[in-house]
C-alpha cells in the first residue's frame, strides 16, 4: 500500500459507524430507521412505511422500507451519510423473522442502539440482544422512545434499565413534559434546552428552539414554563446521586449513554444521531488466531456472518455476507478462504444497501458486502489477504424451538442427512443428536420458527426431502461445561440431553424454571448460553 492509499484507508476508517438496532417488536424500530434515513438523505418521503404495517407482520420488518425503495428482500445494510460520517446500519429482524442470524448481525455490528418504548420498558426480546452485546463488550446506546405518549416515569425506567441489564444509565438528555405536554429535551451537556414543535409523521419538519443556560436559569425556566420545576429536580437528583458520563466505561459497554425522544414526531431524533455518531467509535481491532486485526494496518479481510439464500426456484443463489474489518476489498482481488486455504476470487459483489441491490467495486472496514456463494462459505468463515489468520468465530446462541425430524417417514435417508449436515453447517438452523440413539433421533433447534420453514423449504427444493417436524416442548439449550453425570438426567422428563454437530453436550430444559432448579441441584455443573464458535481456520470434519 503506497502512503496516499494509506490515508484514503485511514480517513475511511475513521469515518464509519456500524451499528444495529436492537429493541422488542413494537418498540419503534421501523420509525426510528426511516427517520435516521430521512435525515442520511437515504430516503426523500416518509409515510409510506407505515401504510404499509398491516401486512408487515407477516413479513420481514426490513421488507415494508424495502417495498417502498422497490429494492431486493435480501438488503440487510442500510447505508446513509450524516455529518460526514458513513453510517452502516445493519438488519436485526424483529418480528415474525427473529432468528438466529438477528444475534449474528450483532457480532458484525460496532456499536448497538437500544431501543425501549417509554411505556412499556425493557421487554423479552430486547434484553436477549442485549446479552448478545455485552458478550461482544459493545458500546450500547439507548434512545427511550414515544415520549409523546403517556409513558411511565423517565427515572423508572433508568432504574430498570440498571436492574434488569446491569448497565449504568446515563441520560445525556431529560425530557421535558411527556405525553401531549412533551416538549423537548434538556441537553446536559450542551447545558440548554431544546423546545420542538410542529413535528410531525411523514416529513422531517420539526422546529426547534434553544435556550441555552443552567436549569435553574431565568430564561430556560421560562421556557421550560410548568416543567421547569420538574425538569430541574430530576436533573439535581441525576447529578448528585446518578453515574457520571464515561465515554470510556461506554466504550467497554458498561454504561450506556441515554436520550429522550419520539421517533413518530422528529422530536429528539437529530440530537439523538448527531450525539451517537460523535460517541460511537469506528470499525476497531478485531480478535484473530494471530492476534488483533487492526482495521487500517492490514489488507483486506473480513467474516462472514450470514448467508441467505434465494427463496425463489429460478434463482437459487446464496448470499454470503461479509463484514469487511481490514484493508480495502476491491471487487474482481483474490482473497484466501482461510478454512479451506484456498483462494477465492471476490467478483461477484453486492452491497445490498438501501438505494438498491448494486454492484459494489470497492469497500471499506465497517462496510458489508454481499458476496455471490457457490457454497463454499460458511458463518464465521475468514476471507483475507494475506492469510494466515482467522477471526475468532461465530457461537451457536441458545435455540428456543425445538422439533424432532421424523425419519420414519423419509424414503431418501442419505440426501436427508446431507441435507441436514450440509444445512446446519450454514447455519440455517442447529442440529443436535441424542447420544447413542444414531441418525433416528435427530434434534434441531432455531431462535426463531421461521428457520424451520426456511429449512423445510430448502431440504424440498435443494434435496428432494420433504421434511416432517415434530415440535418439542424444550425453551431452551445450554452447553455443558465440565463433567457431570447423564443418569442424573436419564429419566428426566423436563430435561433431555443431547449433542451439537461438534459432540459437545447440550442440556435441552422445558422452562427456566427447570433450568433454575438444575443449577440448584448440580452447583458444579457449568452451564453457558452459548456455544464456543469452531476456530475459523479449522477444516470441518464433516465435509
Ligand atoms: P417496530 O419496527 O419496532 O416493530 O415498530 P414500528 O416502528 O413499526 O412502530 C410500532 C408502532 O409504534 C406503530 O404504531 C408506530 O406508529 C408507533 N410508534 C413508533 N414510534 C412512535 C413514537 O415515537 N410515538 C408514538 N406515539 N408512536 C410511535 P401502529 O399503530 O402499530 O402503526 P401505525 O398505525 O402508526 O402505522
Amino acid at each position: 500500500m503506497d502512503a496516499a492509499e494509506q490515508r484514503a484507508l485511514a480517513r475511511e476508517v475513521a469515518r464509519r459507524r456500524t451499528f444495529a438496532i436492537i429493541s422488542h417488536p413494537d418498540a419503534g424500530k421501523t420509525t426510528l430507521t426511516e427517520k435516521l434515513l430521512l435525515y442520511g438523505g437515504a430516503v426523500r418521503e416518509a409515510g409510506a412505511v407505515r401504510a404499509q404495517k398491516s401486512a408487515r407482520y407477516a413479513t420481514s420488518d426490513w421488507l415494508a422500507i424495502e417495498k417502498q425503495r422497490g429494492i431486493s428482500v435480501s438488503s440487510s445494510v442500510l447505508q446513509f451519510e450524516h455529518r460526514g460520517c458513513r453510517v452502516n446500519l445493519l438488519d436485526t429482524p424483529g418480528h415474525k423473522d427473529f432468528s438466529e442470524d438477528t444475534y449474528r448481525t450483532l457480532v458484525a455490528a460496532d456499536a448497538a442502539v437500544m431501543l425501549i418504548d417509554a411505556a412499556k420498558g425493557v421487554e423479552a426480546q430486547t434484553r436477549k440482544l442485549f446479552e448478545v452485546c455485552r458478550l461482544r463488550h459493545i458500546p450500547i446506546f439507548t434512545f427511550v422512545n414515544k415520549l409523546d405518549r403517556q409513558g411511565r416515569e423517565p427515572l423508572d425506567l433508568l432504574s430498570e434499565i440498571e436492574e434488569v441489564l446491569g448497565i449504568d444509565a446515563v441520560p445525556l438528555n431529560w425530557p421535558i413534559g411527556m405525553g401531549s405536554d412533551f416538549a423537548g429535551v434538556y441537553d446536559r451537556q450542551a447545558r440548554c434546552a431544546r423546545l420542538f414543535s410542529g413535528g410531525r409523521h411523514g416529513t422531517l419538519q420539526v422546529d426547534e428552539t434553544t435556550v441555552e443556560g443552567a436549569p435553574d436559569d431565568p430564561a430556560v425556566r421560562a421556557a421550560l414554563g410548568s416543567h421547569a420545576g420538574a425538569v430541574r429536580d430530576a436533573l439535581e437528583l441525576l447529578d448528585g446521586a446518578g453515574a457520571v458520563f464515561d465515554p470510556a466505561l461506554v466504550a467497554q459497554g458498561r454504561q450506556t449513554p441515554t436520550f429522550f425522544g419520539s421517533a413518530l414526531t422528529n422530536y429528539g431524533v437529530l440530537p439523538f444521531l448527531d450525539r451517537f455518531l460523535e460517541l460511537a467509535p469506528p470499525p476497531g481491532p478485531r480478535t484473530s488466531t494471530a492476534g488483533p486485526i487492526e482495521p487500517a494496518a492490514h489488507a483486506f479481510s473480513g467474516f462472514v456472518f450470514k448467508i441467505q439464500a434465494n427463496m425463489d426456484p429460478d434463482h437459487r443463489d446464496r448470499v454470503a455476507f461479509l463484514r469487511v474489518c481490514s484493508g480495502h476489498f476491491v471487487r474482481g482481488e483474490s482473497a484466501i478462504h482461510v478454512r479451506s486455504g484456498k483462494p477465492v476470487r471476490l467478483a461477484r459483489s453486492t452491497l445490498l444497501q438501501a438505494q438498491e441491490r448494486e454492484i459494489v467495486d470497492e469497500a471499506w472496514p465497517g462496510d458489508v458486502v454481499g458476496l455471490f456463494d457457490p457454497g463454499v462459505f460458511r458463518i464465521g468463515d475468514t476471507l483475507s489477504a494475506e492469510g494466515g489468520f482467522a477471526f475468532d468465530g461465530i457461537p451457536s446462541f441458545s435455540p428456543e424451538h425445538f422439533a424432532r425430524v421424523e425419519v420414519a417417514l423419509v424414503l431418501n435417508r442419505k440426501a436427508l442427512s446431507k441435507g441436514l449436515a450440509q444445512l446446519s453447517q450454514e447455519g440455517v438452523v442447529q442440529l443436535f443428536t441424542e447420544p447413542g440413539a444414531g441418525t433416528a433421533a435427530m434434534i434441531l433447534g432455531a431462535v426463531g420458527p421461521l428457520q424451520f420453514e426456511v429449512l423445510q423449504h430448502r431440504m424440498q427444493s435443494e434435496y428432494g426431502v420433504p421434511l416432517k417436524l415434530t415440535p418439542l416442548p424444550y425453551q431452551l439449550a445450554r452447553w455443558a461445561r465440565g463433567g457431570f453425570d447423564p443418569e442424573e438426567f436419564r429419566w428426566s422428563e423436563s430435561v433431555k440431553i443431547v449433542e451439537d454437530r461438534d459432540h459437545r453436550p447440550v442440556l435441552l430444559f422445558r422452562s427456566p424454571w427447570n433450568l433454575d432448579m438444575t443449577r440448584q441441584k448440580q452447583p458444579d455443573l457449568v452451564l453457558t448460553e452459548t456455544g464456543d464458535a469452531p476456530r475459523g481456520d479449522e477444516a470441518d470434519t464433516d465435509d
